[in-house]
């Protein structure tokens, strides 16, 4: 699985943008989906199984767009000034390197880095070696994504887009592995996430769920400080999301979704999020409402080129998916 992570991760795909990683992911799920839809939002959509008695129309959603950046503004001397694509902090920005659809490769630059002072988005620029606007590659409204190899450290793994191509690798997984269904199951590859939940919401309207989840990374509580007031850490297992700021998980979903962890014997956590949500809010909302949930992997760093997230958590999340999966779901 660690291959198809570095393939995932490696891809550039800013929301909005998301053509070569919808193609990557397309060939590996090609012979296991019984059928295979993009819409009009570039979403692809991946059906298996067909609905019994026992069975729900499931919508899974993972997004596959990734934060970036876009030109703005090109000067004299081929400098790039940029805006962000979804949440950039500028603290994860300076020094680093970025890739433009068409390949080109620049790193972020900032005057006055002697001052000390902390940038704002509007102090760094992208360098791409040009000398002038004419010999620069890089024209207004072109995107780019964070440029960083994956590092894999045995149990933990770090790339720049954990968030949320590990939920693309868990949801590949998890449709590859899925056996029998009782449910007509759409995996939805969602795009533009990052800006809005905007790919889930056509897609859920498309899908007309029974039942969704998004899998989504959340932030962990585990760092040397503790100052991110998080139950949840690296290596506790897959977290089954109770609320976070953009929905309230439906508690029946929850409470099945925890009885079924316990019953596979796979660990698991209870997550809380005050701040960030995920397209389990897309689902929710959609046509009349859908009984929604999310299965979160613990992640440190969110939005930096280097998040981190554990392997264990990750085989666990794929576990706890086709156990979902397989069994009729119970709301109570
Ligand atoms: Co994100
Ligand atoms: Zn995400």
């Amino acid at each position: 699985m660690k291959s198809l992570i570095q393939k995932l991760v490696e891809t550039t795909g800013p929301s909005g943008f998301e053509h070569s990683i919808r193609d990557l992911i397309r060939d590996e799920i090609d012979d296991a989906a019984d059928a295979i839809s993009v819409d009009a939002l570039g979403s692809l959509i991946a059906r298996k199984g067909t609905k019994t008695d026992d069975g729900m129309r499931v919508m899974i959603s993972a997004h596959i767009d990734e934060i970036g950046l876009m030109a703005t503004h090109i000067d004299s001397n081929g400098f790039i000034r940029f805006t962000n694509i979804g949440g950039i902090n500028p603290l994860t920005c300076f020094g680093g390197r970025v890739k433009f659809m068409d390949g080109t490769q620049g790193v972020i630059g900032m005057d006055g880095l002697e001052s000390g002072k902390v940038p704002k988005l509007s102090d760094l620029f992208i360098d791409v070696g040009a000398s002038s606007r004419d010999d620069c590659p890089v024209k207004v409204g072109d995107v780019c994504g964070f440029e960083r190899p994956f590092l894999d450290l045995g149990k933990r793994l770090v790339a720049k887009s954990m968030d949320d191509r590990i939920a693309a690798a868990i949801a590949i997984e998890g449709l590859k592995r899925l056996e029998s269904t009782p449910h007509e199951v759409h995996f939805v590859f969602s795009t533009q996430e990052e800006v809005g939940l905007r790919g889930a919401t056509t897609a859920a309207y498309g899908v007309d769920p029974d039942v969704g989840f998004a899998v989504d990374v959340t932030r962990s509580g585990d760092t040397p400080r503790r100052l991110t007031k998080m139950e949840t850490a690296l290596g506790d297992g897959p977290a089954i999301k109770v609320r976070d700021s953009s929905f309230i998980a439906d508690p029946r979903l929850v409470d099945w979704m925890v009885q079924t962890a316990k019953d596979a014997e796979i660990p698991y956590q209870l997550e809380v999020l005050e701040s960030g949500g995920t397209d389990g809010r897309a689902i929710q909302l959609t046509r009349s409402g859908v009984p929604a949930g999310c299965i979160s992997i613990a992640c440190r760093y969110i939005h930096s080129p280097s998040e981190m997230v554990d392997s264990d958590d990750v085989e666990n999340a794929v576990r706890l998916l086709v156990a979902l999966l397989s069994n009729p779901i119970n709301l109570g």
